[in-house]
């Protein structure tokens, strides 16, 4: 009755780091922790969505489409076109351009439309970083591709190396979900790294699926995207790239993102979309093309980032291997032994945080390689964000 697929996947990250402080009182006198732990931003919602919520109050009473409305599809290649600097020849906003609800379900579902049957005994393969997103494993699982995790450690620049990829994985690769900046080590690829990534997935008749979810939140200088690779010969072929407006604009809840890329691929999503997806609403939509339209809440929220990583710096220093992360606003902080130091946090501190080896996959010989990390994430207003790295500095020091 339930499928032996949901064997290979453990418990989602939050699930397990809840079950492991749930006997753990917080310190006296605290009634909750600092939040660190999940990479939901808390600078609060933009305004400007109240009044468009408002106004398409009426739209509940339809069903939305799952393509989104023409409006929103432009205004998302506006975005697009105007932060990577695309020719408007590249995205067709009718063939190129699809609304996902949240990055989340889109990420998983698109497994689904791009691992085809399996031919002889082995199964297509999706590559994926390690540490990693949850839900690529989750997309890859039920698709019934084999999930074939990527090293990302200090030693290959926290990014896979793509040169170490065995042949025999390539030609059986179906998927490759690439992640930049990278959550948890919020490393960027570079153009080069890019052009390596798009030269593989046509080499090898793979679909190339880049997350750039948190490229809004930098530190010094807009991180590229895969896009501008495509942009070089106007060829999307084999390439999508996933935005989303959670992390840029502050509203998780709002659930609402894009998929844009090669036109064919894109039919078939959403072919497969209109039988499975959550379509959003309306309201929804709207608030989002008014969203995708403004770049004054985004430098307000970059900058609030940039002051929170120099306070990390300032506490931190050069303590627990900090690095500026180039990309994002997480922290991957080295402190040993992971899990410990999450309880120790959790327990005498009351911080909450992320033990790394939670989102990364076990290698076979049951070694993690995050499991020597935290993941911290600098979600909260400044003060709060002080008081949390100070506990966490003076707890593990
Ligand atoms: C790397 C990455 N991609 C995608 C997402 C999904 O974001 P959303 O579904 O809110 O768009 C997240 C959320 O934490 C993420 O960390």
């Amino acid at each position: 009755m339930i499928s032996d697929k949901l064997d290979d996947l453990q418990d989602y990250p939050f699930w397990r780091l809840n079950a492991l402080i749930r006997d753990i009182p917080l310190p006296d006198g605290e009634t909750e922790a600092v939040p660190m732990w999940i990479g939901e931003p808390k600078h609060g919602v933009p305004e400007i969505v109240r009044e468009a919520l408002a106004s398409n109050f009426d739209g509940y009473g339809i069903y939305p489409p799952i393509e989104g409305t023409p409006g929103l599809r432009r205004t998302m290649t506006s975005w697009l076109n105007h932060r990577y600097s695309l020719p408007s020849s590249l995205i067709d906003p009718d063939r190129s351009m699809l609304p996902v609800q949240g990055t989340r379900e889109g990420l998983f579902m698109i497994a689904l439309a791009a691992v085809p049957r399996a031919s002889g005994d082995k199964a297509p393969v999706a590559l994926m970083p390690n540490p990693f997103y949850q839900p690529y494993k989750g997309g890859a699982v039920a698709a019934g591709a084999e999930p074939v995790f990527l090293s990302c450690t200090a030693d290959t620049g926290f990014l896979p190396d793509l040169d170490a990829i065995p042949a025999d994985t390539l030609a059986r690769t179906a998927i490759f979900y690439l992640c930049s900046p990278a959550n948890p080590q919020g490393t960027t690829a570079d153009l080069a790294y890019y052009h390596k990534a798009v030269d593989l997935a046509r080499e090898h008749g793979f679909l190339l699926v880049s997350d750039e979810c948190y490229t809004e939140i930098y530190d010094r200088d807009p991180p590229p995207g895969v896009l501008q690779i495509c942009a070089e010969d106007g060829d999307l072929s084999n390439v999508v790239c996933f935005h989303s407006l959670s992390k840029r604009s502050s509203v998780p809840g709002l659930r609402h993102g894009f998929v844009a890329g090669d036109p064919d691929f894109l039919a078939a999503f959403l072919r497969l979309r209109k039988y499975a997806a959550a379509s959003s609403s309306m309201a929804s939509y709207a608030a989002a093309e008014v969203l995708w339209s403004d770049e004054e809440h985004v430098q307000e929220n970059r900058r609030l980032y940039r002051e929170k990583i120099d306070i990390a710096e300032s506490i931190l220093g050069n303590r627990f291997s900090f690095f500026r992360p180039p990309g994002g606003f997480f922290l991957w902080l080295d402190v040993g032994d992971g899990i410990e130091a999450a309880k120790a946090l959790w327990g005498q501190a009351a911080v909450k945080v992320l033990p790394g080896a939670y989102l990364a996959e076990d290698l076979p010989d049951g070694s993690n390689e995050a499991a020597a990390y935290i993941r911290v994430a600098l979600v909260s207003d400044l003060e709060t964000t002080r008081t949390g790295l100070t506990r966490l500095a003076d707890t593990l020091s």
